[in-house]
């Protein structure tokens, strides 16, 4: 059997953790700089670009096109309409988190199939998706399975998806639609002033890479990604976390000071996917490596995208494998190019199956802004699909999906029937996508992902401490 692809970033962690100790204090300090631990991304161009300039004139003109309504079609989709500020850059609608988890698109009746992720923070994902031979883990990209390398890339995708911003005339990418109403709308001067006076006069296939330039530009400054939550002031001496929030992070990390690298504490794992350095010189506390795992997240049965299938009334929305379809995630990327099926399975599969150990891998996102909603009340969608509305629920997944309404039963997912023989009822539905190869902790080992040993208490903490990461502005 390969290796786990996260066994190496795991023992290297604890390898690291374990070899290291230092007085405990209550807030992270800086360290010397841990082996295994991926490199800190690379700060892209732009970052923080807050002043006067060519750049932030840029960046002004990409927000103005975040937030126009008018460049769907029908009228009414903004990138903001899916990505909004009150929400972390998601979804806005409350009923909409709770009932379904995805989001509509501009055309009635179709909604994409996953959860819109969160912009901020995104700018700092290493291009992608890439594998790292050495941890055995991919890395990168953007959207939950990775498959635009980078933001500017990323930006045609919404406005040319039938789902989405559906900019499509007679089945093909329109971006004429796209063009002409950036043209009419209140923004045009300056977008003549930054791109040259005749810019419309343009291909509308080549304004459009000067769109994604500005939009990423924007979702590249400080705005999007202001590193201003609590968090952020107790590690600059300008707040200090309470005994829960203190204890979840200590959980989080699994060290005292509650930085990777600190004596050991009680260890809820997540540091290994979402991670900080363990020197804070070395790059931003992003609370995510940026890399991609299988968790075993549920389908989410609401997901609408499973009854999208009227192939006469919706031709260019719809799922043609209806509640078959199967989120293979970056296996749904990788083997399609290589000309073969999504998750290499069925039709025109090569009979290797799934020989990357790919299906089910989805991008670790951050943990920043995953609390930030407009009130207490307001539902947040959580995982690719959306199936989950609370990080109370979340926290509870990681410590218990392996478990079962017996206590002391264990599901052991490398089974070939994991469910087969046992006696109590799985407390979670079945993962979605079910390679045990890729599943963290698979076995359900004590102390690990799906059997995590955490107690109500800890449960809380770990959330309070998730709530730590809401920017401020
Ligand atoms: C109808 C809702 C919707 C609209 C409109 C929309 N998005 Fe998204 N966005 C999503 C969803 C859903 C995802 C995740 C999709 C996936 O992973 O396949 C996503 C993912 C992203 C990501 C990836 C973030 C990451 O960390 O991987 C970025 C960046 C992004 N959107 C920017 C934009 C921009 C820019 C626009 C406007 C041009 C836009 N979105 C319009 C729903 C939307
Ligand atoms: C093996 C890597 C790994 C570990 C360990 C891990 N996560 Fe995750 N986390 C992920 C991935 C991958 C996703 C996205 C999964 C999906 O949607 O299918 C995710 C999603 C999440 C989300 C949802 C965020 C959103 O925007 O929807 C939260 C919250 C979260 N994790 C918190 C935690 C906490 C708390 C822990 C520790 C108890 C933890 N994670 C441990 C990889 C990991």
């Amino acid at each position: 059997m390969r290796s786990h692809p996260l066994a190496l970033v795991f023992s290297f962690l604890i390898a690291f953790i374990l070899g290291l100790s230092s007085p405990g204090t209550a807030l992270p300090q800086p360290k010397p700089k841990g082996p295994g631990q991926p490199p800190p991304p690379p700060r892209p161009p732009g970052q923080g670009t807050g002043g006067p300039g060519p750049q932030a004139t840029l960046a002004q003109l990409g927000k103005q096109i975040f937030f126009d309504r008018s460049l769907s079609n029908p009228a009414g989709t903004a990138c903001a309409s899916c990505h909004a500020p009150a929400t972390g850059f998601t979804f806005p609608s409350s009923n909409t988190n709770a009932q379904i988890g995805t989001a509509p698109g501009a055309a009635p009746g179709r909604f994409g199939n996953r959860k819109p992720s969160t912009i901020s923070y995104a700018s700092f994902s290493p291009k992608g998706p890439t594998f790292n031979p050495a941890l055995k883990v991919y890395f990168g990209g953007q959207f939950w399975d990775g498959r635009a390398p980078d933001l500017v890339a990323q930006v045609p995708g919404p406005l040319f998806n039938v789902n989405e911003m559906n900019n499509v005339l007679h089945n093909l990418p329109a971006p004429e639609l796209v063009v002409q109403n950036i043209a009419k709308g209140g923004y045009a001067t300056l977008f003549k002033q930054v791109f040259g006076a005749n810019v419309f006069a343009l291909p509308p296939a080549q304004v459009i890479p000067l769109v994604a330039q500005a939009v990423a530009t924007w979702e590249t400054t400080a705005e999007v990604s202001s590193f201003s939550s609590k968090y952020d002031m107790a590690r600059n001496g300008q707040a200090q976390l309470n005994a829960s929030e203190l204890n979840g992070l200590r959980l989080v990390t699994g060290s005292t000071t509650g930085r990777p690298g600190g004596p050991p504490f009680k260890n809820a794992q997540c540091g290994i996917c979402h991670g900080i350095p363990a020197d804070p010189r070395t790059g931003p506390d992003l609370w995510t490596f940026f890399g991609f795992a299988n968790i075993g997240v549920p389908r989410n049965p609401r997901n609408p995208f499973y009854i999208q299938t009227n192939a006469a009334t919706n031709p260019l929305g719809f799922n043609a494998q209806g509640a078959n379809f199967v989120d293979y995630g970056l296996g749904g990327v990788l083997y399609p190019a290589q000309k073969l099926p999504a998750g290499n399975t069925g039709v025109g599969s090569n009979g290797l199956g799934d020989f990357l150990a790919i299906n089910g891998l989805f991008k670790t996102p951050t943990l920043r802004n995953v609390d930030k909603r407009p009130s207490p009340a307001f539902v947040k969608a959580y995982f690719h699909n959306g199936g989950f509305k609370s990080l109370e629920q979340v926290v509870r997944f990681y410590n218990t999906r392996n478990l079962t309404s017996k206590a002391g039963e264990v599901i052991d997912f490398t089974l070939a029937n994991p469910y087969a023989g046992l006696v109590g009822q799985p407390i979670w539905p079945p993962p979605e996508v079910l390679p045990a190869l890729t599943l963290q902790n698979p076995t359900g080992q004590a102390g690990k992902i799906g059997n995590l040993g955490l107690t109500l208490q800890e449960e809380a903490d770990i959330v309070a401490f998730l709530r730590t990461l809401t920017d401020q502005r």
